[in-house]
């Protein structure tokens, strides 16, 4: 069930039977010359999707602009500041749990939002701590989980790409979207890259991002990816978060 697609109506009777919620959370940035903008949030958002229809799970929206300073070199990229991130979580969950919800869990497509989104948690936990949230919140609890780090997503990807998974611009990401978004996919997939392989490094700021990565891969040789590797991957992804939710929402 997505939020976007319901009436308050039924989102008040969903309370009544779970305060649980799903939250997608990607970025918009470049991902190469064979990946979507929008890829970590698709990623994102489409496992959302399939973890709700196995779960029950009530999704909210797509938060799919994240931190990504460093991709602002490449046409396209958009970023929130860390401190922007932050309020932004802060308010989504503060409005959400003015209606009751209370346990957030939040599927993670992009390592740049994995600091910021933790920042994030403890400044709401802080507000508990400090009693300056509003005393008629419930006590909140909120988890991250990246689904490209699931131990299944990792198995699979390690014996598929190996090292050419890489590190931004992944096989595997790509992949996923592949299988999505296939007419897309075609106009986009078969473009010829070189190195096939992209440089390994650290990152700093936007410029210097650009002129180490210049067609914005990390490590990755995305030429790898299909939609059928996408849909198995897929799948190992959503398995494993289903379950982890439906314990995260239960546990008391
Ligand atoms: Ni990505």
């Amino acid at each position: 069930m997505r939020m976007q697609l319901m009436t308050w109506q039924e989102v008040e009777n969903y309370l009544r039977t779970s305060t649980g919620i799903i939250i997608p959370i990607g970025s918009t940035e470049q991902h190469g010359p064979t990946g979507f903008i929008g890829t970590d949030a698709l990623t994102a958002e489409m496992i959302a999707w399939e973890v709700s229809d196995i779960t029950g799970g009530l999704v909210a929206p797509t938060i799919s602009i994240g931190m990504a300073q460093h991709h602002l070199a490449f046409a396209g990229s958009m970023t929130l500041r860390p401190s922007t991130l932050i309020a932004v979580i802060q308010d989504i969950i503060n409005s959400l749990a003015r209606h009751g919800f209370d346990r957030f869990y939040f599927i993670n497509g992009h390592g740049g939002n994995v600091h910021t989104v933790n920042a994030a948690f403890s400044e709401l936990y802080a507000e508990t701590s400090l009693k300056t949230a509003s005393t008629d919140r419930p006590p909140i609890r909120c988890v991250m989980r990246n689904w490209y780090m699931g131990r299944a997503v990792r198995e699979v990807s390690n014996e598929i790409f190996g090292d050419d998974e890489g590190s931004h611009a992944t096989a595997s990401e790509i992949a996923l979207t592949y299988f999505k978004y296939p007419e897309d996919s075609a106009r986009i997939a078969q473009f010829n890259l070189d190195p096939p392989r992209a440089p390994e490094g650290n990152i700093y700021d936007a410029e210097d991002y650009r002129s180490q990565f210049p067609d914005g891969r990390i490590g990755s040789n995305p030429s790898r990816a299909n939609a059928e590797i996408g849909a198995r991957l897929m799948k190992c992804a959503v398995t494993e978060m289903a379950d982890d939710y439906r314990d995260f929402v239960d546990k008391a």
